[in-house]
């Protein structure tokens, strides 16, 4: 275009040169012979024209092409990404077409920076979001190549950085989904599914996603982690299929004996002998239901401790006295030693009297007779602590880290014969985390087991 303006306003001019000259011989020939037309003078006339008129159609070319050139170089600078000022291109003419067009190209500019900025925010606020959110977002280009891609979707999906295709990534979570599919035939419905990654369940979305006028332009895929749900569901069920188990043992013993009674013909020994495994098996339906409504109230946060300053070593004597009756049906030898005066403790009473008594009738239950079972009470760097040691069955070690779930026992059908319901634990721990201590079992089988708690020695403001 550049050359096409020069060349055409220089042969313009050489061909007005060329017309004068011609129209100057026509009408002089009538008075001068052509010799003295083609004579010197003449000659040296024609070429300064032609000079002037190369000099003139420079100067005409300049002005018009300096302006273009300089909105061509802006041009291109906003076409490699550069927004750049328009200001210095504006005076640089004195045309008038030129002006006007600089002018409109200004205004073109100005709409760009803006939507521009627009694009820039709208894009920065979109990758914070998909940065900070748990979830993990994938998006694909309908080339199925990765454009996007979030560090939790990275963190999640175990993805390296080789697996940069839609191929390459369904291939290695082993996800039978056709792209084409999802983009074309699924008329515009996501496709959901669900996958486990190392130790995480995951749920995963595809959905296409469309320009403005419905041109599909690639994948999303959305990725959860659900595996906190999924175990809530599954301690959900296995709660509801626990209780039911230890509320129908019970039951159907209560349901068998009485319909024995019922039918008549027993001895009065028998009779008593009956009534009193029904009466037992009632007995542990109400300690299970209590121990639930106990368990109910905790996880409802109704149960308001009633902390006080008390001394925990005249409580642990206290509790050791009431238990060496049970303690002696089994032979075992209980005592209660105080290493170091333990410093007062605050807490709820009555709860950490309970705390005592549950893990001594475990240490009273889980050792053969004849046992040996100490409860230590002293201090320990400021801190009162108990220890309950026991020369009994033991916990195995791959036990130990579920000893305080609901309903967890080691032996179902050991701790079942002994009037267990695997819930003390639980209750002892819910006790002690609500009362700011801490609890520990350190156990070997066939060696014994050591329960360690702490108690917070302050008030708590
Ligand atoms: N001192 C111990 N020695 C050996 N095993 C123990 C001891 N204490 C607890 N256990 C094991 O831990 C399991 C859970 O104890 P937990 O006190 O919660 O339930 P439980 O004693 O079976 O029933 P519950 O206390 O509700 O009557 C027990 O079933 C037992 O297998
Ligand atoms: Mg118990």
């Amino acid at each position: 275009m550049k050359n096409s303006i020069k060349l055409s306003v220089i042969c313009f001019n050489i061909l007005m040169v060329v017309i004068v000259f011609i129209a100057t011989i026509l009408l002089s020939r009538q008075f001068i012979t052509l010799d003295k037309i083609l004579s010197l003078n003449n000659i040296i006339v024609l070429i300064v024209l032609v000079i002037l008129t190369a000099i003139l159609s420079t100067i005409i070319v300049r002005s018009i092409t300096t302006p273009l050139k300089k909105l061509d170089k802006n041009m291109k600078s906003v076409v490699s990404g550069k927004i750049l000022d328009t200001r210095h291109i504006k005076d640089c003419s004195n045309l008038r077409e030129i002006e006007e067009l600089t002018n409109s190209y200004s205004q073109m500019l100005e709409l760009i920076k803006k939507n521009h900025f627009d694009l820039n925010s709208q894009q920065s606020k979109t990758e914070i979001i998909l940065e900070h959110i748990a979830d993990g977002v994938v998006a694909f280009s309908i080339n199925k190549q990765v454009v996007h891609i979030n560090k939790p979707a990275i963190r999640l999906l175990e993805l390296s950085n080789s697996e940069d295709t839609f191929e390459k990534i369904t291939k290695k979570l082993k996800i039978n989904v056709n792209f084409d599919e999802i983009v074309y035939l699924s008329n515009y419905k996501s496709i959901e599914t669900k996958i486990t990654v190392g130790e995480n369940v995951l749920n995963i979305i595809f959905a296409p996603f469309f320009s403005n006028n419905l041109i599909p332009m690639g994948v999303i895929m959305m990725v959860r982690n659900i595996t906190e749900n999924v175990k809530l569901d599954n301690m959900r069920k296995e709660f509801v299929s626990n209780v039911s188990h230890e509320l129908k043992t019970p039951l159907t013993s209560i349901k068998g004996y009485s319909e024995t009674i019922m039918n008549g013909n027993l001895t009065p020994e028998e009779v008593e002998k009956f009534s009193k495994v029904i009466n037992q098996e009632a007995n542990r339906m109400g300690r299970l239901v209590s121990d639930l409504l106990q368990l109910s109230r905790f996880d409802y946060q109704k149960v308001n401790f009633k902390k006080m300053m008390f001394s925990i070593e005249d409580l642990s004597k206290s509790v050791c006295e009431k238990m060496k009756f049970v303690a002696s049906e089994k032979h075992h030898n209980l005592e209660c030693i105080v290493t170091v005066a333990p410093p007062k403790v605050y807490a709820d009473k009555d709860a950490i009297e309970q705390v005592i008594v549950n893990i001594l009738t475990n240490s009273i239950k889980y050792t053969p007779d004849g046992g040996d079972i100490k409860l230590y009470v002293g201090s320990i760097n400021s801190n009162a602590y108990i220890k309950v040691v026991d020369n009994g069955i033991g916990i195995p070690e791959k036990d130990l880290q579920r000893i305080f779930e609901r309903f967890y026992r080691v032996d179902k059908a050991r701790s079942r014969k002994m009037g267990g319901t695997g819930l003390g634990l639980s209750i002892v721990k819910e006790i002690i985390d609500g009362n700011d201590g801490t609890i520990d079992i350190k156990s070997v089988v066939d060696v014994g087991t050591e329960v360690i708690i702490t108690l917070p020695t302050k008030v708590k403001v």
